[in-house]
């Protein structure tokens, strides 16, 4: 049955089947972290959530865009500023080039600032020849390949929380205090992008910015005073999986008395947990951030319309986002008829495109990889889907690193698949590199306007 909004607590969903939670070996060390995570300050205030889900809202209405995007899982061991620093930089420079080329305001949301926590397809893998369980996350266990560093350790949910409040400190300083400063725009574009086709087409929108600034100036706009110009929303986002790591993390706003997930200011539910009877639907219908929810191959308008209901029963918009990923062979057939579901039942979501989940592949060489094509190719779907229904294509969700590395394949510089041992580092799923990530940013300001 399930638990109505004015008895809901923080822990209501352990009286619910939660999948892929890892199987703590000392249950009284988890209790002792929860204790300890309950008295850490938050991380994120209610009314940056609410201010997100107004934003959202705009998404969801037709007249904003959403760009989600960063690191499949966050690493303990990447704790530079400078790794930090690219990442944002990639994210501005997708963000200008979807704002300049889209002509509306784009969200930007990282998966950032927590996103350790990793549901798996199976419960073991084989690495060289052994078989261990898979890894799940920093915040669960080390990826060392040994039996022993794969034993779920509660601590790592405490040092998680450190590490991503030192994150997101960094992040606030940098888009508060002049990195981010749209006059800076020429600098967001790194060496080894900006030598490459779309960097140098980066580096002309960036003159073409830089032209539209000096225009205002000329003609009376004091550019100084304009607080937009010089400070950018960075919001941030992660699976809400472990759900032993987001109830501690939960707190009652002492304005309106809702509960808010206080780990991040967006979180979402994964593909593999769901279900509207598990755990995890049953956490987050009752906390009051903004949701989104992944949307495989296999789910139905039935389901689809189930989750609007049970996370958005007063149907506010912004509340709720939709994140398709059903691959680029599937996506023509699949999406219109969620997207005409959804809107006949009136719930006002917020669409967007994660092109990469469902294009996922092993190459002959044994890596986990996807191709460029195969994500814009579930992107320009996306997009065919939402025109023939009319609704609106609200944004993307994406993969990428801000660093050089050789994880997907192709691009204009072209990745190829003798290339991917080069430098491949993810600790998961293959990033798009920021070469990839700025071309599939011009590309689809381009289905935007088309
Ligand atoms: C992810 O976003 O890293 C992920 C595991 O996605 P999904 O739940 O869509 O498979
Ligand atoms: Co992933």
């Amino acid at each position: 049955m399930a638990v109505t909004k004015s008895t809901w607590e923080p822990d209501s969903w352990r009286g619910f089947a939660a999948g892929q939670q890892p199987e703590w070996p000392d249950a009284a060390a988890v209790a002792d972290v929860r204790a300890r995570l309950r008295e850490v300050p938050v991380l994120v205030f209610a009314g940056e959530a609410r201010d997100l889900t107004a934003q959202l809202a705009e998404v969801a209405e037709g007249r904003a865009f959403l760009l989600q995007a960063g690191d499949c899982v966050e690493s303990f061991r990447e704790t530079s500023s400078v790794a930090i620093r690219e990442k944002l930089r990639v994210l501005l420079q997708m963000a200008a080039v979807l704002t300049f080329g889209s002509q509306v305001p784009v969200v930007k949301v990282g998966r950032i600032a927590g996103q350790f926590a990793k549901p798996r397809s199976s419960a073991t893998e084989i690495v060289d020849g052994v078989e261990l369980a898979s890894f799940r996350g920093h915040t669960v266990h080390s990826d060392e390949p040994t039996a022993e560093a794969r034993v779920p350790d509660p601590e790592r949910m405490l040092q998680g929380y450190y590490q991503a409040a030192a994150t997101l400190n960094l992040l606030r300083a940098f888009t508060k205090g002049g990195f981010a400063d749209l006059t800076r725009v020429h600098t967001w574009n790194q060496e080894f992008v900006a030598s490459s086709p779309q960097g140098q087409r980066y580096e002309a929108l960036a003159n073409e910015i830089g032209r539209a600034l000096r225009f205002m100036e000329a003609i009376g706009i004091e550019l100084a005073r304009e607080r937009s110009l010089h400070e950018v929303n960075v919001w941030t986002s992660h699976e809400g999986l472990l759900l032993d790591y987001e109830e501690p993390l939960c707190r009652q706003d002492s304005l309106t008395g809702d509960w808010y997930a206080c780990s991040a200011h967006m979180l979402w539910i994964g593909e593999r947990t769901r279900e509207l009877t598990g755990a995890h639907v049953e956490f987050f219908a009752g906390v009051h951030n903004p949701i989104g929810v992944k949307l495989g191959p296999d789910a139905t308008v039935d389901e689809v319309i189930g989750l609007c209901e049970r996370l958005n029963p007063q149907r506010a918009p912004g509340r709720l986002t939709l994140v398709t990923r059903l691959g680029a062979g599937r996506v023509r057939d699949l999406l219109p008829r969620l997207l005409v579901g959804v809107r006949d039942a009136g719930h006002p979501v917020a669409w967007i495109c994660d092109p990469m989940h469902a294009n996922t592949f092993v190459s002959a060489s044994g890596r986990k990889t996807r191709r460029f094509d195969d994500v814009m190719a579930e992107l320009e779907g996306f997009f065919a889907a939402h025109r023939e229904v009319g609704t609106w294509p609200g944004g993307v969700h994406i993969e990428f690193t801000g660093e050089n590395v050789t994880e997907c394949l192709g691009g204009s510089e072209a990745v190829l698949e003798d290339q991917l041992d080069h430098r491949y580092e993810t600790l998961c799923d293959p990033r798009l590199n920021a070469r990839q990530a700025l071309d599939l940013a011009f590309r689809v300001a381009e289905l935007m306007r088309g």
